[in-house]
């Protein structure tokens, strides 16, 4: 069979969707590939790197080809010129496209929506919306970046002090992780909500503070969120509002499938936001986040808070995004041509293939084409079960506070022993050496309440400040080691041993932690 891919840089687009590496993966699978001229230019794809890969260039007859691979739902005159009984493959938003559909069965197409593809485990490498918005969500940091008039990371120069960033990103989607990730390298102070709770350790994990809605919400079954109770709602809204009068840069993603975006943030939350600071709305296309967002520009308030609301972040990356999406068009092909023959099989049994089939086309010359759309739900294996929840214990508040009062006596009474120990040291030591008990006394004080306050990120780099400190151990205990008091030998021996250890240990861990990033040649 012949694959098209068509030139969608005429309609204003600067993606392709298919790329000079995933066409070789086409004629892999025993395709064979027609891109229309220039198809790839915007993206800097030239018609020269196609061909080196396989393909052939062509002009308008890219439509006449069994299967066509798009962006975006061509226009109707495009869609006639396509033979019947062809695949056409393309975004097609098919929940709000009842016109195109009735086209693509009228004309007999088959019809296959990449943007249906469901969110499940096996699915994940078929997924151009996650593609997408995994893009978009880095382009947003980087588009708030050129607008805010400061650093996003913290410095101290000999010319003064700059603070960092601070980033608020609402909505940890897909969009969201892939803006906290970016905030987060470039050096920003990051926060982030979302009103499913499961995503708090998610948010963690990219290295951002989680801030909860103080109202409870449920965990999502499907990966998306639910719409709010009225107490949640009102709740998340003081919330939103507080936090973005403190950022400097506000980034929203909240979406809720089949519903136009939810306002999250009015016109007063963002009269109160400082002048300067940005919001970058990335649901502007859905009808956005932010009261006064005007889709597809951007907007500076009287108040100097500039709202950038571009629909196609993605298509600012053109030469990733069609890369992304072009591999993920292979990776569906893979899964529909199990004979690597070049010859299309859909097998509706298969739920990524069923969810995704808007239209079935019938063999010629039958027709019209069976309308599959909407397709059944789908069973989403990552759901959490719904475990019946246990009766929970009654709490004894008395017993509780009871314990924790002992738990904090036990450790005045440590405290205090060591202290009176530390003392008795000072006192009886000569002279000489009491200066060096004193400070390593106020070493152990300080050092416990600087560990301690560590957060878990930063537990890497205190690792290296052990393994200097353990250095330092070792070169003491070297040259002390050979000192004619049997006692100060034995310590010394001992320090060697335990430093060696912390030092080596360090290694040992940091080698196995690179092999964790490493490839196979
Ligand atoms: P997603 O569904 O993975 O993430 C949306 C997140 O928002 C979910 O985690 C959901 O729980 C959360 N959410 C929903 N309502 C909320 C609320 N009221 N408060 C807090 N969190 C809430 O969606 P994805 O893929 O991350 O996309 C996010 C948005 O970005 C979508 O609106 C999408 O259309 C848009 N997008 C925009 C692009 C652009 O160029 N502007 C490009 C790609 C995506």
């Amino acid at each position: 069979m012949r694959i098209g891919v068509p030139n969608e840089a005429a309609e204003g687009g600067t993606l392709v969707a298919a790329t000079p590496a995933t066409v070789k993966k086409l004629i892999g699978l025993g395709y064979e590939v027609a891109v229309q001229t220039r198809a790839g230019v915007p993206a800097a794809f030239p018609d020269t790197a196609y061909t080196d890969a396989g393909a052939h260039i062509v002009g308008d007859d890219v439509w006449t080809s069994d299967i066509v691979l798009a962006l975006d739902a061509p226009r109707g005159d495009r869609i006639t010129a396509m033979a019947p009984g062809s695949t056409l493959i393309t975004r097609m938003a098919p929940g709000r496209s009842p016109e195109l559909i009735d086209l693509l069965a009228e004309r007999n197409i088959t019809g296959l929506a990449v943007d249906a593809v469901p969110r499940i485990s096996r699915a994940q490498s078929m997924d151009v919306l996650s593609s997408m918005a995994n893009i978009a969500g880095y382009r947003a940091v980087v588009e708030a970046a050129s607008r805010f008039g400061r650093l996003f990371t913290g410095q101290i120069t000999a010319a003064g002090q700059m603070p960092p960033a601070t980033v608020y990103v609402i909505g940890a989607g897909v969009a969201g992780l892939a803006a906290i990730g970016t905030a987060n390298s470039m050096g920003a102070i990051v926060k982030a909500t979302d009103l499913r709770p499961e995503t708090a350790e998610q948010v963690e994990s990219m290295g951002a503070e989680f801030v909860a809605i103080p109202a409870a919400t449920e965990k999502s079954a499907d990966g998306y969120a639910k719409e709010m109770t009225e107490d949640q709602a009102r709740a998340a809204a003081k919330l939103y509002a507080e936090q973005s009068t403190q950022a400097d840069i506000v980034i929203t993603t909240a979406n809720i499938p089949g519903r136009t975006a939810p306002i999250l943030l009015t016109a007063a939350d963002v009269a109160a936001m400082k002048p300067g600071s940005v919001i970058v709305d990335m649901a502007a296309a859905n009808g956005g986040n932010c009261e006064l967002t005007r889709p597809g520009e951007i907007h500076t308030t009287d108040g100097g808070v500039h709202i950038i609301g571009y629909t196609d972040l993605a298509s600012r990356l053109p030469g990733q995004s069609s890369q992304l999406y072009g591999q993920n068009l292979v990776n569906l092909l893979a899964l529909t041509t199990p004979g690597k023959d070049g010859q299309l099989t859909l097998d509706l049994e298969d739920e990524i293939v069923r969810s995704i089939t808007v239209t079935q086309a019938r063999p010629e010359p039958v027709g019209p084409a069976d309308v599959l759309w909407p397709p059944p739900p789908v069973t989403v294996s990552a759901a959490p079960v719904t475990a019946p929840t246990p009766e929970p214990e009654p709490v004894d508040e008395q017993a509780l506070a009871a314990e924790a009062s002992r738990k904090r006596t036990l450790q005045r009474l440590w405290m205090s022993a060591a202290g009176i120990l530390g003392a008795a040291l000072v006192l009886a030591s000569p002279l000489a050496v009491a200066q060096d008990y004193m400070v390593l006394l106020l070493a152990v004080v300080v050092g416990f309440y600087v560990i301690t306050a560590v957060t878990h990120s930063l537990h890497t780099p205190l690792m290296s400040e052990t393994n200097a400190v353990s250095g330092i151990v070792l070169v003491g205990a070297i040259l002390q080691v050979g000192s004619s008091n049997i006692a100060v030998t034995i310590l010394a021996f001992l320090a060697i041993v335990v430093a060696s250890i912390n030092i080596f240990g360090g290694f040992a861990v940091t080698h196995r932690m690179l092999a964790m990033f490493r490839t196979e040649a």
